[in-house]
Formats: structure tokens, C-alpha cells, sequence
């Protein structure tokens, strides 16, 4: 099972996919939580020249090639294998985002987007997208409350201004408008617990978690 959380910067993707993979794995679920950028050692080395430094530090097609290039070594060494193996695999970020922050965000050609994908991650599409929709100014809010650590300096994305992440926002709804079969659209001011809640209830209406005995 590939489950994808999706959205803009602190609607609480992270929080979530880790409430799921705990969740899952006290269940006896085999599952691996991973992120994007990263999500293998390569792909790491990557996030990092991605997240760093100025907004302006890589021109759009740079941006786009360096989060494909990442995507590919991810998929190869990480997502791949894991599916392959019948593990539950939980990405923190994935295509769409992409397609949100290249795309809707910087205005790359959105064809060209889908002609990457289909190259590098082939025919195969999250079994379930979560998109994580929240009001720009709290989730710009949240992501800078969380600011510590590796945080402070991983901020060139948040940085962007805020008819960027404006964009952001509208183009992750587009995506899930076009994508209804895979993708949820959450309400992400609930309370963590609420939409933890809401994540397992979508998993058992869908037939991809049993209605029993998962603690919430
Ligand atoms: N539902 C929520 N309500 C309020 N605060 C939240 C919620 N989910 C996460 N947070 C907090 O908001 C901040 C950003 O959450 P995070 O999961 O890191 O967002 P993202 O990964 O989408 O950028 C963190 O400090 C987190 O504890
Ligand atoms: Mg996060």
C-alpha cells in the first residue's frame, strides 16, 4: 500500500504520517515512513541542496530537475523495493507536490511534470493521496513554531512569499479535483486526533485497513 500526505507548509503532513506509522506498525503492520525531498541516502544529499540557502538560489528547471533526481534515486533504493516486498509505504511529500510547487507554484509546464513521472516512477500512483488543506497564514504560522534544529536552516521553500504559497493551496485542490479516485482532501485545523481519525476512517471505508482494533 503507497500512501502520499500532501499539502502546503505546516498543515501537519509529518505529524500525521507519523500518528499512521505508529498506528500501523502496533497493528503488525511491516510499514517504512519516508519523506521528499529524500527518502534515501542520495536522495538526502539532494533534499539538502533543495531546502537550503535562498529562494532564489536555483532557477525553475534546476528545481524541478534536482527534485526529479531525488524522486528517481528515492523510488529506485527506497519506495520501489519496499512495495515490492508488500511493505505499507508512508511518503511524506511526493509528485504532486511537485506539480503544486513547480507547477501551479512556479509555473512549469504541467505535461512535462507528467512526462517525468511517467519516466522515472512509471505507471504506478499512490494507492491514497492525503491533501492537507489549511488557511496559508496558519500553516506558514505552524511551520515557523517548529523551527529548531534542522528546521532553521531547511526553510528556503517556506521562505517564498505568500501569493506563492497562495498558489500552492489552489493547485493542491486542482490536483485532488482531477485525482478524486486517490486523493482526500483533509480539513487540516482539526485537532491532530480528529484527523488521525478521519486518515483511518478513509483507510477502512476503502477497504485497505480491517474496521477492527486500530487504537486511535
Ligand atoms: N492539527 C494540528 N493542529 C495544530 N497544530 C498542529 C496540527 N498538526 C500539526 N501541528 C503542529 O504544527 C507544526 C507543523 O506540523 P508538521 O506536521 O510539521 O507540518 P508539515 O509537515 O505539513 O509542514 C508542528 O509544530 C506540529 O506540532
Ligand atoms: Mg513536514
Amino acid at each position: 500500500m503507497f500512501v502520499t500526505f500532501e499539502g502546503g507548509e505546516g498543515t501537519g503532513k509529518s505529524t500525521q504520517a507519523l500518528i499512521l506509522a505508529d498506528n500501523l506498525k502496533k497493528s503488525g503492520i511491516d510499514v517504512i515512513l519516508t519523506r521528499e525531498p529524500g527518502g534515501s541516502p542520495g536522495a538526502e544529499i539532494i533534499r539538502n541542496l533543495l531546502v537550503t540557502g535562498s529562494v532564489d538560489r536555483w532557477s525553475t528547471m534546476s528545481e524541478v530537475l534536482l527534485m526529479y533526481a531525488a524522486r528517481a534515486d528515492h523510488w529506485q533504493n527506497t519506495i520501489k523495493p519496499a512495495l515490492d516486498y508488500g511493505k505499507w509505504v508512508l511518503c511524506d511529500r511526493f509528485a504532486d507536490s511537485t506539480v503544486a510547487y513547480q507547477g501551479y507554484g512556479r509555473g512549469v509546464n504541467k505535461d512535462f511534470l507528467q512526462l517525468l513521472y511517467s519516466h522515472i516512477v512509471g505507471d504506478t500512483v499512490p494507492d491514497f493521496t492525503f491533501i492537507f488543506d489549511l488557511d496559508v497564514n496558519v500553516g506558514l504560522k505552524r511551520a515557523n513554531s517548529r523551527m529548531s534544529g534542522d528546521a532553521v536552516v531547511e526553510g528556503r521553500f517556506e521562505a517564498m512569499d505568500i501569493t506563492f504559497h497562495k498558489r500552492l493551496r489552489v493547485g493542491f485542490l486542482e490536483i485532488a479535483k482531477k485525482n478524486q479516485k486517490r486523493c482526500t482532501v483533509l480539513d487540516a485545523k482539526m485537532h491532530p486526533r480528529e484527523v488521525h481519525r478521519e486518515i483511518l476512517k478513509i483507510l477502512q471505508e476503502k477497504g485497505a485497513l480491517p474496521w477492527s482494533n486500530l487504537p486511535v
